[in-house]
């Protein structure tokens, strides 16, 4: 039988001004396929899936869904041919509990639906796919995961059979990844179209059963996954080879530069988010923290910048005790966060303002009242762009109409290029391409080089083993033991992230 074509889309055009997103670009996608689109950050993959999803329109080429071509004027139009978006973005009401944000906006059975019919309706498409959600739990009250499970719903109910995700594992822990493959494939099975945006190498080769490569807003390829090796579609994606080790220079210099000692945090449920955590950071080193999401990094992160009170404890920064002081304060001590949130617009970055004037924002942020000179940051700026190799027409461009790598290199470069003796980065290369990633890791190093003291909250096991000097694992707000990476196992980390304690066979301790 020949496979249905859900989606056709030939010689597709769009142009930003003068920033050509889209050239040419073919993409074909059959029923009952995973589809992997993949490339670099800029490359154009966004923009695409957003014309198959009614937000943009092609300046020229064509659209057919199911064979008919196919003219959409707004997503309304795309969702009613049966295509369902998720965006990166969750777009869900926090407030409104997973059935009402289901109902929310779908013009199935009119206005009115009765309740009891559409909690069986929902318990019905959540049996058929294997996902789980509890209707009546409030947004706000979900992991990442749930609400990727409850975006997943909604487009379902809506009766959605070609199915586009946007980075959607960019943000989940491995586990969430892990079932979300499940619901995927489960999709995959029911005879859905699914295409799926990724950086992670690994995932496309897991998940998809064809990849096509857009490079610079072209099209390079489409390939069957089975037939292909990661080094080759990396190059397809970059044009070149290159080379992916990690560097790991040993430099025996080092300082003590901070030092927390008997720390802990509570968070809003008054449970502890941190308990007892003690650990010294020297210079000249990169020390990782693993462990699951939502271990007690982030507070670890946001009380050591002054963002969250403690209960008890103390933070050394060269012999000062440093908690209780506000953010400002710390940041002129030269300790710097650059948290990459899951929704990288919200911190620290103002869409509609240009890439100097988000650079000047944080300086002015520490500094308030002084006069700060523009042509300064002209200078700072270009020099952020060149070494991060971000993707803009310019360093006037509006942050918000980079593409979501780029605005993060933008994050991340202001951070880095401000001189800080401790750096404090979580899940940097979230949403990097594989280059960009690479280039933040080497940055990293440089830092380290230099006598900066970074503290590395990473995801990765493999990136943590290779890139840290040592790593300290994190479990339910503990720290299960700190480990030299090159005398353990991956294993042996995820033995700990999952709460064995030194000892139970864990072979190493460092102090
Ligand atoms: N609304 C917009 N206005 C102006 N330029 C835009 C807009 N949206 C995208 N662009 C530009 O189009 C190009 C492609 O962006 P797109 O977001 O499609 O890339 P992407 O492949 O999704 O990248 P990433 O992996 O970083 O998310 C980029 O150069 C980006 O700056
Ligand atoms: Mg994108």
């Amino acid at each position: 039988m020949e496979p249905v074509k859900a989606i056709e889309m030939k010689d597709i055009c769009k142009a930003f001004g003068s920033v050509k997103a889209n050239e040419d670009v073919n993409l074909t996608v059959y029923n009952g396929e995973i589809h992997a689109l993949l490339g670099e950050n800029g490359a154009g993959k966004s923009t695409l899936v957003n014309m198959l999803s009614g937000i943009y329109t092609p300046d020229s080429g064509f659209i057919s869904v199911y064979d008919q071509e196919v003219h959409f004027a707004s997503p309304k139009d795309s969702i009613k041919k049966g295509i369902g978006m998720i965006h990166q973005h969750f777009k869900l009401v926090d407030v409104l509990s997973a059935q009402e944000n289901i109902i929310l906006g779908s013009s199935k059975d009119g206005a009115f639906v009765k309740r009891k019919k559409l909690a069986q309706e929902i318990k019905k498409l959540s049996d058929q796919y294997g996902l789980d959600i509890n209707p009546n739990k409030k947004v706000y009250e979900m992991s990442v995961g749930e609400k990727e499970s409850l975006e997943i719903i909604k487009v379902l109910y809506r009766g959605a059979k070609i199915l586009i995700m946007d980075e959607p594992t960019a943000v989940l822990t491995p586990q969430e990844i892990k079932r979300l493959f499940e619901i995927i494939r489960n999709m995959k099975k029911q005879g859905c179209a699914i295409i799926i945006i990724t950086h992670k190498l690994n995932e496309v080769m897991e998940i998809s059963d064809r990849v096509t490569v857009l490079r610079k807003g072209k099209t390079v390829g489409t390939v069957n996954t089975n037939e292909v090796e990661v080094q080759a579609l990396i190059e397809m994606m970059v044009g070149k080879k290159i080379d992916l080790a990690i560097t790991k220079e040993e430099i025996a210099e080092k300082e003590l530069l901070m030092k927390v000692d008997g720390l802990y945090v509570v968070n809003q449920d008054k449970k502890h988010a941190l308990k007892d955590i003690s650990f010294s950071l020297y210079s000249h080193e990169i020390l990782g923290v693993a462990g699951v999401a939502g271990s007690g990094q982030k507070e670890l992160c946001e009380t050591i910048a002054g963002l969250n009170p403690a209960e008890k404890g103390r933070v050394f920064f060269e012999g000062e005790n440093i908690l209780g002081k506000t953010p400002q304060e710390i940041i002129r001590l030269g300790i710097r966060m650059g948290f990459i949130p899951e929704d990288r617009l919200g911190m620290g970055l103002i869409g509609s303002m240009d890439i100097v004037d988000n650079i000047i924002l944080k300086d002015y942020q520490n500094a308030p009242g002084m006069f700060l000179k523009r042509s300064r940051y002209h200078e700072k700026a270009n020099r952020i762009v060149n070494r991060l190799d971000i993707q803009t027409p310019g360093i006037f461009y509006p942050v918000k109409k980079l593409s979501g790598g780029n605005i993060q290199k933008v994050l991340l470069g202001r951070e880095i290029d401000s001189d800080p003796r401790v750096l404090i980065t979580a899940y940097p290369v979230r949403g990097l391409d594989i280059g960009a990633s690479l280039t933040i890791y080497d940055l990293l190093n440089e830092q380290k080089r230099k006598g900066v003291g970074i503290l590395f909250i990473g995801e990765d096991l493999d990136v943590l083993i290779d890139l840290c000097d040592r790593v300290m694992v994190f479990c339910g707000g503990e720290v299960m033991g700190i480990v030299d990476p090159k005398k353990v196992t991956k294993e042996e980390i995820g033995l700990l992230m999952a709460g064995g304690r030194m000892g139970e066979g864990v072979r190493h301790e460092v102090v």
